[in-house]
């Protein structure tokens, strides 16, 4: 018979203020309206509800489980006059470690209060817990783990690896080729177009996305001298030239680097060299916006943004285009200008000023079904985030679903951590892509195996094509 056990082994009085805690204040939402009836209430009935705790005797701390507001407002008492005793009672709950601590943490937030989707996503991701782990148990109100489950949240489940300097020993090797579900993955040079077709074969890309390393910065990523950066880029961009479908589009997102206290032109020479030399349409420009990293520099504020070149080989109208696939929420401002614009098309039409069909194409302002978004791209990571040179996973999945339709293969000749394949795992597109350096080769496949053993529940269609490695090897290897 199963059991139901009592995890709750003893209850006795704690110095509440020494707790410690699993959670940050941003977790949940605490209006202050509700903050002024806790604080009401423990004036007025004061302390009759027990804290929950958890003592990790590893560490010999106790973690307050269940009472993190009293706690909070218990203290601003004191300071505004109130006597609180030193010890007030818990509940120690069983928690074989922090993981299941965590989940409870959980469990007894969402019976009490709301919880900040941010917050919500940091706690998960600190603790290690998976939807999965929780979704039968928590109801959170105005908080539906449809919304979470959305493609970016589960992507952003994956744990991530910082990009560091590593000294783990790779044991993949340099012409390593793995076929990983439906992507393709090869430890080689994207300047070399014998390793390009040894990882697309016949196959063509439908679209590009990558951040190469930038010139003569981060050792680790093989950055190229400023002057020889050119030369370099031109192998690279033959190479994507020779892959890519004649309706597909190529996202290069770089910015240069401040060299003696002003911008390097090396990029803007690249863009140049790209149109001029090369023969790619220069489609667009986008900006991904981000916060940051604070600091003091001479004469420039910190950066907030990042370009992201849109090249192409066909013209905008003959490229394979999806809005559809990211419209906005229509907003009522937008309704408004849609009727301003339809007003003024019938105004003019009177004055034979109006086209054929008397309305204009009003398809840059609606697609009524939902609003196009513009060309900048808020994807906000910046002084929070852990990598040095991986693009938010923002970029890859909006650029991949606005540019392409599903099983259609996407192209990352400088893979990194993996960002855009886990992008096209995410929306059900096919990646092939490649990095020189076999550690990231195995980030990348980790991170791959992590994203499906969370989201899809398998990670065993794995092939190491032209050797004898396992995954598990490879997970292993960390
Ligand atoms: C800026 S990082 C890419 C980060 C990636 N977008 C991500 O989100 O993780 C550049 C990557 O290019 C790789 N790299 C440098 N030169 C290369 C080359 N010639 N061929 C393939 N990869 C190269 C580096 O090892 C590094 O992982």
């Amino acid at each position: 018979m199963v059991e139901i056990s009592n995890k709750i082994y003893k209850t006795e009085p704690v110095a509440w203020r020494d707790l410690k805690f699993i959670q940050t204040k941003e977790f949940k939402k605490f209006p202050s309206e509700s903050k002024e009836r806790l604080r009401n209430s423990l004036i007025q009935n004061n302390f009759v509800q027990t804290f929950y705790v958890w003592h990790d005797t590893d560490k010999d701390k106790v973690y307050c489980l269940d009472g993190f507001h009293r706690i909070q407002i218990l203290k601003e008492l004191i300071m505004d006059g109130y006597h609180v005793p030193e010890y007030l009672t818990a509940n120690f709950v069983s928690c074989k470690d922090r993981q299941e601590a965590a989940k409870y943490v959980l469990i007894y937030s969402s019976m009490y209060a709301k919880l900040y989707k941010d917050g919500f996503d940091d706690f998960m991701q600190l603790n290690n817990l998976s939807l999965q782990d929780v979704q039968f148990e928590v109801d959170l109100p105005e908080f539906q783990l449809e919304t979470l489950t959305d493609e970016e949240t589960k992507v952003e489940e994956v744990v991530e690896e910082e990009l560091a300097e590593s000294t783990r020993t790779p044991i993949v090797k340099a012409g390593d080729l793995f076929r990983i579900g439906e992507h393709y993955v090869l430890c080689g040079d994207s300047t070399s177009l014998e390793d390009i077709k040894i990882l697309f074969g016949d196959t063509k890309a439908n679209g590009i996305i990558t951040s190469p390393p930038y010139a003569e910065q981060r050792s680790q990523y093989k950055g190229v001298p400023v002057d020889e950066y050119l030369q370099w880029f031109n192998n690279v961009q033959n190479n994507c030239k020779y892959v890519l479908a004649r309706d597909a589009s190529f996202f290069l997102n770089i910015k240069p680097h401040c060299e003696d206290g002003e911008r390097n032109l090396y990029v803007h020479d690249l863009v140049c060299a790209m149109k001029r030399e090369w023969g790619w349409r220069f489609t667009e420009e986008y900006c991904w916006t981000h916060q940051g990293y604070p600091g003091q520099l001479d004469g420039r504020f910190k950066n907030q943004f990042e370009p992201i070149f849109h090249f192409s080989l066909a013209k905008a109208s003959d490229l394979r285009f999806r809005p559809e696939h990211v419209l906005g929420e229509l907003s009522d401002d937008h309704f408004k200008k849609i009727e301003q614009r339809k007003n003024k098309k019938t105004k003019d039409a009177s004055k034979k000023y109006a086209t054929a069909s008397g309305m204009g194409n009003m398809s840059h302002y609606s697609d009524l079904k939902g609003a196009r978004p513009g060309n900048v791209l808020n994807a906000n990571v910046g002084a929070a985030s852990d990598h040095p040179a991986s693009f938010p996973i923002k970029l890859p999945l909006f650029f991949v679903q606005a540019f392409s339709d599903q099983n259609d293969t996407w192209f990352d000749p400088f893979g990194g951590s993996g960002t855009t394949l886990v992008a096209c795992e995410a929306t059900n597109r096919r990646c092939r892509t490649i990095d020189l350096e076999p550690l990231f080769i195995e980030m990348i496949i980790r991170r791959w195996a992590k994203y499906r053993s969370q989201v899809k529940k398998s990670t065993d269609d794995f092939e190491h094509i032209n050797g004898t490695l396992s995954l598990q090897e490879i997970i292993d290897n960390i």
